[in-house]
């Protein structure tokens, strides 16, 4: 923790920032790079959204984001007009403007390492203290997948995770896609969303693999959508060999917050979150991240 938090404590702590010296640096602080990822539909995006909030209330700063191509974390976040917000994939000019090239055709040159660390402030909108960027759709094919969209996105995550001084929460798809051997040694902690269904819970199998080829091995899971002590018997016994960060109970009020756009106000849902967030930063302590 100790030098690279002295640095950035008053960028990642804004509530403390006035008062912070760079000799006196809590203890608790730790500037967390988060991944979520699961398979569609279990929750990714409530947990990232309710994260955000958490750590926000907590005086972090914090930026979100989204990182899965079926976008829904600003309006989940309660942003006003989350339609109106394009995607960096979507931005043509400033693609061919930082990597030399023309994103969709078959480029032979473009930068592999584009110019990114002004991109956060320009691209970014901020709600209720959080900060949201949208990453949009990134090409899949592995690492042989090189074009200057995909260029960009990485280098511009890699920026996210390695360089700031702040709490970053990636909500992913069902992969690491976004993620390269370099920067997934940045992620403090992977957490995969499982909901008690064998699909899920498979998909979660695949998910750790895919994590642990690229050397990401700080994985966790939370389970989601639980109505009852069967559900959460079944993710543990499907699971084994994970560690549970905790269990959000299903409630119709996350259905209700959704469909209205308004914030969610469900205290069992909040509290277990919550639960969630301590139990992160315990673990971060532990193995002295940033
Ligand atoms: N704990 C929960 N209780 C009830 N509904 C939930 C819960 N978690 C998520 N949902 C609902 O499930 C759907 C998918 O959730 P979402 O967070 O968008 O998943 P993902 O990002 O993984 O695709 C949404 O309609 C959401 O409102
Ligand atoms: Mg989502």
């Amino acid at each position: 923790m100790g030098d690279c938090l002295a640095a950035g404590f008053s960028l990642g702590l804004k509530h403390f920032s006035q008062k912070a010296s760079a000799l006196i640096v809590p203890k608790n602080v730790v500037l967390m790079k988060i991944a979520i990822s699961g398979k569609g539909g279990v929750g990714k995006t409530l947990l990232a959204s309710l994260l955000c909030q958490t750590f926000a209330e907590a005086g972090y700063s914090v930026i979100a984001i989204d990182a899965d191509p079926d976008a829904n974390l600003a309006a989940t976040l309660t942003f006003p007009h989350p339609e109106r917000i394009t995607p960096l994939s979507g931005m043509k000019e400033l693609i061919k403007e930082r990597t030399g090239a023309e994103p969709g055709k078959n480029a032979t040159f473009f930068r592999l390492n584009p110019k990114v660390d002004d991109l956060p402030e320009k691209y970014s909108q901020e709600h209720n203290g959080i900060r949201l960027m949208v990453m949009g759709k990134i090409k899949k094919g592995g690492s042989g997948c090189y074009c200057p969209e995909n260029a960009l996105l990485q280098a511009l995550i890699s920026h996210l995770l390695l360089e700031r001084n702040e709490v970053v929460i990636l909500d992913m798809e069902a992969g690491v896609e976004h993620l390269g051997r370099g920067t997934a040694k940045a992620v403090d902690k992977l957490i995969i969303v499982v909901e008690p269904s064998r699909r899920s819970t498979e998909t979660a199998s695949r998910i750790n693999k895919l994590a642990q080829d690229i050397g990401l091995a700080n994985i966790a899971l939370v389970g989601n959508k639980i109505r009852s002590q069967p559900d959460r018997k079944f993710l543990a016994s499907a699971l084994p060999n994970f560690e549970f960060l905790g269990f959000i109970p299903y409630d119709q009020a996350v259905v209700e917050a959704d469909q209205t756009g308004q914030r969610l106000a469900s205290q069992p849902v909040i509290t277990e979150v919550r639960n969630i967030y301590q139990a992160l930063l315990s673990s971060a302590q532990v193995s002295g991240a940033r």
